[in-house]
């Protein structure tokens, strides 16, 4: 991977960090089903899993490494020579492989994590980093909890990855605690002032558990990083991780403010997510940006009204341009008669204006009533009309 500036470089950590939050987990051939769709979306980096952790995700990694195609494969790994080996033999049959080491660095880590000193770090690092350099094709280094890091330390033990051959420096947010200001300016910091900071990839990696992961993970690209760590539907541990599917729309959307390419395939972006809803044992919540089941949905009828008449009106996006067949009209108590027009024509009715009126006048009874209105009490308030409709039916 060689810095390009302004192409950005998706990381996708769904089968990993992703994988290891509450009801996420999956077996090998949902991995792998996953892992395939993943390439179909355009990721960079597919993290398949973290190979020491147990023999299944030693299994995964291997069986995603072996079928898949195209895009980096990587394994997580501490700082350990067992778990550099184990993630180097399940690498072994990709084309491209990544063994990305974390160390946990701020003090309240290695106090009481790690129970080592600042310079038993320094040590662990430069030591993993030479010998995963030999195992694979490219080394990230991952300082854990860096926005809780002390920034002259975290200088220091990111000098210390670069000078033993680190190609990827991800700063991540472990714990979701800083905001996008102050994590731009760790990458400012860290790109003046290290020495060989040109010659790597800097890394964004963001919790949410203040909800600003994908906030902090643009503010970092600002400020030079080119990497974005992700997951689909923003799974991942606690609060989740920065959500693929937001970074890449927004790419898509504000060109002005995001001048960045990348190789996502953004038709592909709520088909992935799906596929994610159908594997787990949860779908994202409906109103989740992008791919949530209201997220092109529209009740209120001033804006079904203005949706009709141009979508642009409360439209960010096409529906279609990130996978979505079709904006959904949802006829409820704040629907309007144009949008009622509408859907009775999608169903092959078309009323007078009095025919309207009446169905109309039911149609709002019955919304006061009932949450939603699906086509069959549609069908029932038409037939009560039915000597009318008849009249005004298009076949
Ligand atoms: O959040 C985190 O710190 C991680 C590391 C393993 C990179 O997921
Ligand atoms: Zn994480």
């Amino acid at each position: 991977m060689s810095a390009n500036h302004d192409r950005v470089y998706f990381f996708d950590t769904t089968l990993r960090d992703g994988e290891q939050s509450p009801g996420c987990s999956m077996n090998i051939d949902e991995k792998l089903r996953l892992a395939a769709q993943l390439t179909t979306l355009g990721v960079d980096i597919i993290e398949a899993g973290f190979a020491i952790a147990s023999d299944g995700d030693f299994e995964a990694v291997k069986a995603v490494a072996t079928q898949i195609q195209g895009p980096t494969i990587a394994s997580l790994s501490r700082c350990k020579r067992e778990d550099i080996e184990a993630a180097g033999r399940a690498l072994a049959p990709a084309k491209r492989t990544r063994i990305h080491l974390f160390l946990s660095c701020s003090d309240l880590h290695l106090e009481y994590k790690l129970r080592i000193s600042r310079e038993q770090a320094l040590e662990q690092a430069d030591e993993a980093v030479r010998l995963a350099g030999q195992v694979v094709d490219e080394v990230e280094f991952s300082p854990e909890d860096a926005t809780r890091t002390d920034p002259d330390f975290l200088c220091k033990v990111v000098g210390v990855a670069i000078n033993a051959g680190a190609k990827i420096i991800n700063i991540p947010d472990t714990v979701g605690y800083t905001v996008p200001e102050e994590y731009a300016a760790t990458f400012r910091m860290l790109r003046e002032k290290v020495p060989g900071a040109d010659k790597v990839i800097f890394s964004a990696h963001c919790h949410d558990d203040l909800g600003l992961a994908v906030a902090n993970t643009f503010a970092a690209v600002q400020a030079g990083a080119r990497q974005v760590e992700c997951t689909i539907n923003g799974i991942g541990e606690r609060a989740g991780n920065a959500a693929l599917e937001e970074i890449a729309a927004a790419i898509m959307v504000r060109p002005d403010k995001y001048p960045y390419s990348s190789n996502i395939v953004t038709t592909e972006l709520f088909p992935t997510s799906q596929m994610l809803g159908d594997i787990i044992s949860f779908r994202p919540s409906p109103n989740k940006a992008i791919v949530g089941a209201n997220a092109f949905a529209h009740e209120a009828g001033i804006h079904q009204h203005g949706v009709l008449a141009n979508p642009l009106t409360y439209e960010i996006m096409t529906p279609a341009s990130v996978g979505v067949s079709h904006n959904n009209i949802v006829l409820g108590k704040h629907s309007g008669r144009r949008a009622l027009e509408h859907r009775l024509h999608q169903l092959g009715f078309k009323l007078t204006r009095e025919e309207l009126d009446e169905v109309y006048h039911r149609f709002t009874q019955l919304a006061d009533k009932k949450k939603n209105i699906y086509e069959q009490d549609l069908l029932a308030l038409i037939r009560d009309e039915a000597a009318a409709v008849t009249l005004g039916s298009e076949e």
